[in-house]
């Protein structure tokens, strides 16, 4: 569920008509419902009641700080996964003891910075990468938090792109070899090993890959306590899909998701932490784009909009569905026809949807693209010298610009010029 629905014959955000975000601020751009983000934090939160947990927001899914603000006022932790984003989270004032450090690739300035600065933990990912924090948390006379991310070799069942969980993947160590890493781990003064770390992949729709991942952790917790570790906190990662097409089967609820938790690994008496990034922004965004023409080709129309893959890039990268609604209600019986809804960028991968049924359009209409609030601004680039496109967030009746249109002038004028030229 979410807040973006018709008032009057407009496209709304909650209490909010696009069209009038639209005159202030121009197509395209995006637009976030702070009731839909609080609603699914909630959700996923009260989820996994009953358990001593911390909810931690992967924010690369969306990254503004206001997104982050809005949720981190509710208790949300912010999962980082560069020293950027660990700033920003700080920059919007989330304390370091709720910060989470994953990623397969942490430099040492990055330890530094979040050593310094305050960390839950870090996810370790390899053990040149502990021995490495290790070293850093050693120099600055600090221990650092850790657990260390298994890959339990679990099929996620979604796009080969965003799965992580199988041996082949790069993430974590081979579940097999875990016993041997932790031993390592409890030698190394600077690290204080604290628990068991897993993420299998993003918008999985079924609940079994999470369930035989979290068993294989439930049985790995036994065994390492039995090895003398204080295993005490398990980050169950992220993952939990959303409905992108209203026709789709419905992925599972977070209700689901938490008896799930609670049955497989509520009797171990460890604190559970969980990354979700797109169960809490994805449907509390959306893309808001204009017609610029609409074309006839030889055996099809385009829609040719304003926004483009730089804008979101999902359709092009895993071949995303987004579905695509007017701004401006379509009457009960209007006709549609189908579309190949483009943009201005020239590649033919800059294609939204083939053949998508929509009412009739004209230049000037809006049409809204739903379920854009995870990995769509974030993924965004200037590709063809095109400004990222504004960020707006809507609270009941007030709206917010929370990232302008950059000028012309601000883009371009970063490059600088050598004296040779
Ligand atoms: N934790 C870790 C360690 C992750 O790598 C991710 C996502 C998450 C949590 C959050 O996963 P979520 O709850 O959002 O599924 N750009 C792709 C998705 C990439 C996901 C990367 N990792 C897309 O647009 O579908």
């Amino acid at each position: 569920m979410d807040h973006f629905n018709y008032q009057a014959g407009i496209l709304h955000a909650e209490d909010v008509s696009i069209a009038d975000i639209a005159a202030e601020v121009g197509t395209p751009f995006y637009v976030y419902s702070t009731a839909t983000l609080e609603r699914h934090f909630k959700l996923i939160d009260e989820a996994l009641s009953g358990m001593d947990h911390l909810v931690c927001y992967a924010m690369k899914a969306a990254s503004n700080q206001a997104i982050l603000r809005s949720l981190a006022k509710l208790g949300a932790g912010m999962d980082v996964v560069s020293a950027g984003e660990y700033a920003r989270a700080k920059a919007a004032g989330v304390p370091g003891e709720r910060i989470v450090f994953s990623g397969v690739g942490k430099t040492r300035d990055e330890m530094r910075l979040a050593l310094t600065g305050g960390i839950r933990q870090f996810n370790v990912e390899s053990e040149p990468e502990m021995l490495v924090l290790n070293e850093v948390a050693t120099e600055l006379g600090l221990r650092a938090p850790i657990t260390i991310r298994v890959n339990p070799d679990v099929d996620a069942k979604t796009h080969a792109k965003i799965a992580t969980g199988k041996s082949e993947n790069k993430f974590g160590i081979p579940i097999s070899r875990a016993r041997d890493v932790y031993r390592l781990a409890g030698t190394l003064p600077g690290l204080d090993v604290i628990g068991i770390d897993v993420h299998i992949g993003s918008q999985l729709t079924q609940l079994e890959p999470f369930e035989l991942a979290y068993q294989k952790v439930a049985e790995l917790t036994q065994v390492l306590r039995a090895d003398g570790h204080d295993i005490r906190r398990l980050d169950l990662g992220g993952g939990l899909g959303i409905p992108y097409a209203r026709s789709n089967e419905a992925p599972p609820l977070p209700s689901d998701y938490g008896a799930m938790v609670k049955r497989v690994l509520g009797g171990l008496g460890c604190e559970i932490e969980i990354e979700p990034g797109r169960l809490i922004a994805g449907n509390a965004g959306i893309l808001v784009s204009s017609v610029i023409y609409v074309k006839e080709g030889e055996d099809r129309k385009f829609l040719i909009v304003d926004a483009a893959m730089n804008d979101l890039i999902r359709p092009a990268m895993y071949d995303a569905h987004h579905d695509i609604v007017p701004v401006v209600e379509p009457a009960v019986a209007a006709e549609q026809e189908p579309y190949d809804v483009v943009g201005p960028v020239c590649e033919s991968g800059d294609t939204f949807a083939k053949g998508r049924n929509l009412v009739s359009q004209s230049e000037g209409d809006m049409v809204a693209f739903r379920s854009a609030g995870a990995y769509g601004a974030v993924m965004s680039s200037e590709y063809n010298t095109r400004p990222l496109i504004p960020e707006v967030l809507v609270n009941g009746d007030q709206f917010a610009v929370i990232r302008p249109r950059p000028t012309f002038d601000e883009m371009i004028n970063r490059d600088t010029i050598p004296s040779w030229l």
